[in-house]
């Protein structure tokens, strides 16, 4: 079926009942704000990574102590104690904001600089947007990663920061669930390096389950020098739901 006939829109009531947010696929039109909420929403994963990952990481820490120790003995001098910690957080962040630009760039050359090419011939994905009050403020995309039967993958879900947490991020990801139903799939999968409660909550609110965790993953368009490794570490989250026996499935949608 063409896309284009299968237009799908959903309203969705806001939790006040006065708004509605209409999930929709992308249109070329859409790109320039599409590009920009997945740009803002990478940007925010600096800090989260830089400052708010280090306590996850019982080996960088250990890491980062016994470069202090180590300093502290060749110099005797007990400003390096001070010192040492603020630079393991700029190097933290450098090498954050490093990796992350990296992974910008290795999308804007893939599927993010081409959305209609990459998601939108094709029956297997798909690219949505969700619009509240006449703007676009989410996205949210499908790859089909085997024919019928096999996996469909959710990915670039971002929300419009202005337009948190009032069931935009809900309403993408059950659409994403509504596709993979529709296409009859029978798994959504989806992988994070997110360490704000936020995502975490959503996938598992819409029914996924973590199903591994790989620390030290490899963020696409790293380039896993030694002072990256030092200074980037981060864990990648794998979330799988079996949409077929999930309650959207057996809505019948
Ligand atoms: C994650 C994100 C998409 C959530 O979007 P959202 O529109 O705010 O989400 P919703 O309002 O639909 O909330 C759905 C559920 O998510 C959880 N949630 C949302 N924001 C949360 C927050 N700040 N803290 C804790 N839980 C939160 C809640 O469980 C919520 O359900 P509830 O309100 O019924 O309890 C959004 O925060 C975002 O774009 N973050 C930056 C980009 C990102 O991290 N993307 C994911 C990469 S994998």
């Amino acid at each position: 079926m063409e896309k284009t006939t299968m237009k799908n829109d959903k309203a969705l009531k806001d939790q006040n009942g006065l708004q509605t947010i209409v999930v929709r696929e992308f249109e070329p039109a859409d790109e320039p704000h599409v590009q920009r909420i997945f740009y803002e929403g990478l940007m925010e994963m600096i800090p989260d990574t830089a400052f708010r990952g280090l306590r996850h990481h019982l080996e960088s820490l250990l890491l980062y102590t016994a470069m202090t120790v180590l300093c502290f003995v060749i110099t005797m001098c007990w400003w390096v104690i001070g010192l040492l910690p603020a630079i393991v957080l700029c190097g933290r962040y450098f090498y954050s904001r490093r990796v992350i630009h990296g992974y910008l760039e290795h999308a804007m050359n893939g599927d993010m600089g081409d959305i209609e090419g990459f998601y939108m011939k094709s029956s297997d994905s798909c690219l949505w947007v969700a619009v509240l009050e006449g703007k676009v403020v989410g996205v949210v995309a499908a790859v089909g990663q085997q024919k019928s039967g096999g996996a469909v993958e959710l990915k670039r879900m971002s929300v419009d920061w202005s337009s948190r947490q009032r069931g935009v991020g809900a309403a993408l990801g059950r659409k994403v669930l509504e596709f993979a139903v529709t296409h009859r799939y029978s798994f959504v999968v989806l992988g994070t390096t997110a360490y704000t409660q936020a995502p975490h909550q959503l996938y598992q609110r819409l029914g996924f389950r973590c199903v591994g965790v790989t620390n030290g993953y490899v963020t696409p368009g790293a380039n896993t020098s030694f002072l990256e490794q030092i200074f980037y570490r981060v864990r990648h989250h794998h979330y799988s739901l079996h949409v077929q026996n999930s309650k959207i499935a057996s809505k019948g949608h």
